[in-house]
């Protein structure tokens, strides 16, 4: 397959996977703001990709307001998707690749800068977990797959089998039937979750969880793991992480890129512009292809922006946590 092919296959991955989330709607209405504020100031905040979000906010808020660490509060927020059988983007219940197999990627980002990921792992329930026991208990940033895995066995986490859940092993089924795909333009992608969370001092660390794209070659990685592309943070600035069609994130590094847009002045919400315009320059095919972002500033000012309309987020600040739909740079 040349690269243009795949790129192509990855946008109509990208929009296949939206298929199958026609719960997400009535969800959304419940948990729907009154208007997109992105001007708030002050933590602590949480604010998270799409309306998964909406419990991870809760349990992450629930984590700090406690007095718990910024690291505990991340990761325990996605832990919650995660654990989600029912989420056919996030955790054991994310839809296959092409093999029938689901793989998970994930990233964390502590307040002092410090980095840990996995990708292309297999049968464990909290990837994020193994990426936060990279960053703390190793000299590395990244493991992969059957390495991951052993050092997730070596912490206690048990290993399960690849064991789709019904409504994983029906879609994978039908998609079999043709194995190919339509070109849809996402209306809403819902995929990843992505997390960022402020502390009353002004700190940040950020989560980025995922079963990736479904129906994906095997062995396919994409923005999730990877720092700077799915998630980037720095405490002297703010954060941001992406969802969406990762490959575009990868070349972009969109989350660093708004970080550091943040540092040289811009707002988050002029940061999330800024990285989406990029992606939308270099790649002709936008169009086709969904990408989120939100980021957030020392100051507890957010940004959210996606690349088609259907993108949004949950935002948990000032003792109300909410979904809001994001602007975007096709209306
Ligand atoms: N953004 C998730 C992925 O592309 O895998």
């Amino acid at each position: 397959m040349n690269r243009k092919t795949f790129i192509s296959r990855s946008a109509m991955f990208a929009a296949f996977s939206a298929i199958g989330n026609v719960a997400i709607a009535s969800t959304n209405k419940k948990h729907k703001g009154k208007h997109n504020v992105n001007s708030s100031k002050g933590g602590p905040v949480v604010i998270s990709t799409w309306v998964h979000g909406i419990p991870a906010n809760d349990a992450a808020m629930k984590v700090l307001l406690s007095g718990g660490s910024l690291v505990d509060a991340v990761e325990q927020g996605v832990m919650v998707v995660e654990s989600d059988k029912n989420n056919t983007s996030v955790g054991l219940g994310g839809f296959p690749d092409r093999e029938g197999i689901v793989t998970l990627d994930a990233s964390i980002m502590d307040q002092n800068g410090n980095a840990g990921s996995v990708a292309f792992v297999q049968g464990i329930v909290h990837p994020i977990s193994i990426a936060r026991a990279v960053m703390e208990k190793t000299p590395h940033v990244m493991l992969v797959g059957y390495g991951a895995e052993l050092f997730a066995k070596s912490l206690g986490m048990e290993q399960l089998p690849n064991v789709l859940t019904d409504q994983t092993s029906k879609a994978w089924q039908e998609w079999l039937k043709e194995k190919k795909y339509k070109p849809i333009i996402n209306i809403e992608n819902h995929d990843t979750i992505g997390l960022l969370a402020m502390d009353a001092n002004g700190f940040v660390a950020g989560c980025c969880t995922t079963s990736g794209l479904s129906w994906k070659m095997h062995g396919r990685v994409g923005d999730s793991p990877v720092i700077g592309a799915g998630l980037f943070v720095d405490s002297e600035v703010g954060g941001a992480t992406c969802t969406g069609l990762g490959e575009t994130v990868l070349r972009t590094l969109a989350s660093h890129l708004a970080v550091e847009k943040m540092r040289d002045g811009a707002t988050p919400q002029e940061a999330c512009e800024l990285a989406i315009n990029r992606i939308v320059k270099k790649h002709s095919n936008y169009k086709d292809f969904q990408v989120g972002i939100l980021a957030i500033n020392k100051e507890g000012e957010h940004g959210a922006y996606g690349l088609q309309k259907g993108f949004n987020y949950a935002l948990h600040q000032h003792g109300a946590n909410k979904l809001f739909d994001a602007t975007s740079f096709l209306k």
